[in-house]
Formats: C-alpha cells, structure tokens, sequence
C-alpha cells in the first residue's frame, strides 16, 4: 500500500477518502486487484457460434473474447504485436480472422498471428510468428458466464467464486434453465471511482428507501413501505446480507417478487412457475432466495439485480470515471414475451436511462468528486452498520447480516481488497483463507438468535 494513502488496519468499517480519488491508489488496483482478478468478459449467449466474438475489457485493457472451433472460449489482448493497434474495432461479429487496421498483420479466430504481408521480401524470412501472437489471458467458464484472468497464479474460478456459487446456482442454475444475457450492452460514462458502485451493489440496502424514495412510491406494492426507510418497517424480516471470501457479497429483499413486479405478471409468474424445482433442488433457504431481490457485486467489478434483472460491468476509467455496460438478465428457458417484458422493465428501471438508475448517478459522482478538496480528502468514511449483528450461520455460507439494511458485505469487500492491495501475490492471499472472516467477532450471533427464537 502506498505510504501517502494513509489507510488503516480497519478498512473494513472506515476507509480512507484517498481510495475513491488517489492516483496511487489507482495504479495498484490495477496492478493487484483488476491484474489478479478474474473479472467478467462475456456470457455464452453473447457469442454462441463459433467464429462469435465480442470485443470488451478487462479493467483498461482492451480484450477480444472468440468462441472458437472446438466449442471452448479463448481471450486474447486487442493490440496487435506488430506496433501495438488496436486490432478489433467491432463491438461483435463472426469472424475467421482479426486484420489489424496499420499494417496489415492477421491473427486466427485463437489469437495466434497466422500471415503478415510482404513477411518473406520485407523480414528476410526472420520474423517468428508463433512468436508474435496476440497475448492471451486466461479464461473459465461458470453456468455460461465467462470471466477472464490475467495471473498465472490465481485460483481457478470455482474457487475464486467459492461459497459464493451456492448463492450463485440458486439463480445462474435456477430450475434448470439457467440464465442469459441480452445485448448488446447499453455503455455510459458515469463519473465515479469504480468502487462506488461495487459496494452499492455488495450490499447497500440503506440507500434504497431514500435515494429511491420517489421511484419506489411510483412502483407501489410493498416495496412502497421502503420509501423514506420508515420506522414501522419490518426491518428484521426484510431480508438478509451476505459476504464470502474473496469479497463477493450480496444483499436480498425477502419474497420481492410479489411486491416489486406488481407491474410485471410475466417475472412473476415465471417464478411461481419454477420455484417450487428450485426448492426441490436445493432446499427451502434457496427456494426464499429465488424469490427474493438481490443486489449483487462479484469482486471486484461486476455486479447484478436480481428481480429487476439487470447485469452490470464497472469498467474503470482512471481513479475518477468508470464506464458502465449494462445487459439484461434472463431466465434462457423463459418464453420469447417474458424476456421482452423483462429486458423492457430493466431498461426502464435501472437502464442506462432508467428512473432508478439516474437516482443513484448523480450520489456516485458527487460521492467521488468531493473528495477532490484537500481538507475533505484527508477525512474517512464509516460503513459501522450492522457490526456485531452478523456472524457464521448454521445454514448459508460466509458470514450473514441480520437485515437487508446493514454494512455486513460492505465490510467483506473492502477487507478483501485491501488485502489484495497489501499481497504480493496469490500465495499470500491463500495463507488468509482460514481467517479471512476474523474480522466479523461475533461468532455466536446466529446461534444465540437461533436459540432464543426456539
Ligand atoms: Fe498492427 Fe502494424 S500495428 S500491423
Ligand atoms: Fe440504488
């Protein structure tokens, strides 16, 4: 960690300003964050045949994905070795081959650098081309989403995702259908450090019945009693938030379904259609959580709505900007209506342009920019809720919060990345897998719970 950025040991429930604004800051978390992360490139029905590709990024690296012949996925940096171009300028398509724009180099559907004109006059028959192929990262696949990684030395993606995936298959598996993604992506500009959306989306529950207040009152159905965050609100049933190791987490509104998609009979009606196998499938808990909202974030950049179904990519754009690439999330085995009606209500709820999306802009920008002040910057900010109200439970996995409403995931979030930030490689990470929860100190919070209700 950099000496000037002056954390603290206890990231976890106060963080410094410097994070959201520090240029140092910045350079590390692309170095040891974005650098060793397997972050978010595509989902298999983006790119379904082979000779598909699409063109995004992995943190400000430029990368083609390519479904290649033989079915599996290769990704590979879009800059051509000859003098460094950008070798695809297509947002997607079907290709045999990539020709870079200068001089003419063309790589295979693989990457690898396959005729370079004038090669035998111009290099003398000196140019090694297996040499000379663009550079690859590596690529896995979870339930059809696919994640790049750029370290040799990172864990595979299912233990990156670890405990997280039985969250995960609740809904990327669902009743059997599995998920998509509908895009192309809607792509906007959003003047924010990248982190400020990562822990919206982790687990601020607490933003939702003000920030959205007027948004929730036009929605209506139960969700309305979030308006304002109300005293008499069932704060203790509403919901729960979760953390696991490496830093994913979500929050859930309970049974949501019902009361968010009044409008939606279609989202509705799919899950009453399905739930029933989920819970067949993977017991009672998972039933609930399918029928829940979740608001979701993926360490360290990728995050979702779960129940107004949209999927986001935080692409960062140096210490003070992101790029926001927003796709639809849908049930594969929905009919082709059901799919329309739910990619229409996410663009119009948190679309690039969407009433709920908007609200939540303009906190982001501010929340980053003020720190831009040389008194400000020099302050910290406090993510407290919820400490000691949360702990190991019988039942799910990671570390649980008592209410949808608390700090819990945040707290998660920030301990992994400091923890990325101050590792030198992925072997020091491993050696916290054991006590990687030490931070939440109440060990017996459930239990006690438990044990009172009985
Ligand atoms: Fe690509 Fe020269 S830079 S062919
Ligand atoms: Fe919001």
């Amino acid at each position: 960690m950099t000496e000037d950025a002056h954390l603290v040991d206890n990231v976890e429930s106060s963080q410094s300003r410097e994070i959201f604004w520090d240029k140092d800051v910045y350079n590390l978390e692309l170095e040891r964050v974005f650098g060793r992360s397997w972050l978010f490139l595509g989902h298999e029905s983006l790119l379904p045949k082979p000779g598909d590709f699409i063109t995004t990024y992995m943190a400000e690296d430029k990368v083609i994905l390519s479904h290649q012949q033989d079915g599996s996925f290769r990704a590979f940096i879009n800059s051509c070795t000859h003098r460094g171009n950008q070798i695809c300028h297509a947002d997607s398509g079907n290709a045999k081959a990539f020709v870079c724009n200068y001089h003419g180099w063309v790589y295979g559907q693989d990457g690898r650098l396959v005729d370079v004109p004038l090669e035998t006059r111009c290099y003398h028959g000196q140019l090694d081309k297996a040499k000379l192929g663009a550079k690859h990262v590596r690529v896995e696949t979870y339930k059809g989403f696919i994640f790049g990684c750029g370290d040799a030395d990172a864990p595979s993606l299912e233990e990156y995702l670890g405990e997280f995936r039985w969250y995960l298959d609740t809904i990327w598996e669902g009743a059997g259908g599995g998920l998509e993604l509908l895009g192309p992506p809607m792509k906007s500009i959003l003047a924010c450090n990248w982190k400020v959306p990562t822990e919206n989306f982790v687990g601020d529950g607490y933003h939702v019945g003000w920030t959205h207040a007027g948004a929730l009152g036009q929605i209506g159905g139960e969700l309305a009693g979030l308006a304002g965050n109300r005293a008499d609100m069932p704060f203790e049933e509403l919901g729960f938030q979760f953390t696991t190791r490496h830093g994913h987490g979500f929050g859930v509104i309970n049974n949501a379904a019902a009361a968010i998609h009044v409008k939606r009979d279609g989202w509705a009606k799919y899950l009453a259609d399905t739930r029933a196998e989920v819970g067949r499938k993977f017991g009672p808990e998972r039933e609930e959580l399918y029928v829940g909202h979740w608001n979701c974030s993926i360490f360290p950049s990728c995050s979702f709505l779960y129940g107004t179904n949209t999927f986001k990519v935080w692409h960062p754009r140096g210490p003070h900007e992101i790029e926001v690439w927003t796709y639809t999330m849908v049930p594969r085995d929905a009919d082709a209506a059901t799919k329309s009606m739910i990619q229409r209500e996410a663009t119009r709820s948190f679309g690039t342009a969407g009433t709920l999306e908007s609200d939540d802009g303009e906190n982001m920008s501010s929340a980053t920019h003020v720190n831009r002040g040389n008194i400000t910057r020099d302050g910290r900010m406090d993510s407290s809720m919820g400490v000691g109200f949360e702990g190991p439970h019988p039942v799910y996995p990671g570390i649980v919060g008592s209410s949808f409403i608390g700090e819990t995931s945040h707290r998660g979030f920030y301990r992994f990345w400091k923890e990325m930030l101050d590792a030198p490689d992925w072997a020091a990470v491993k050696a916290n897998d054991d006590n990687w929860d030490s931070v939440f100190t109440n060990r017996d919070y459930w239990a006690d719970k438990i044990e009172a209700a009985e």
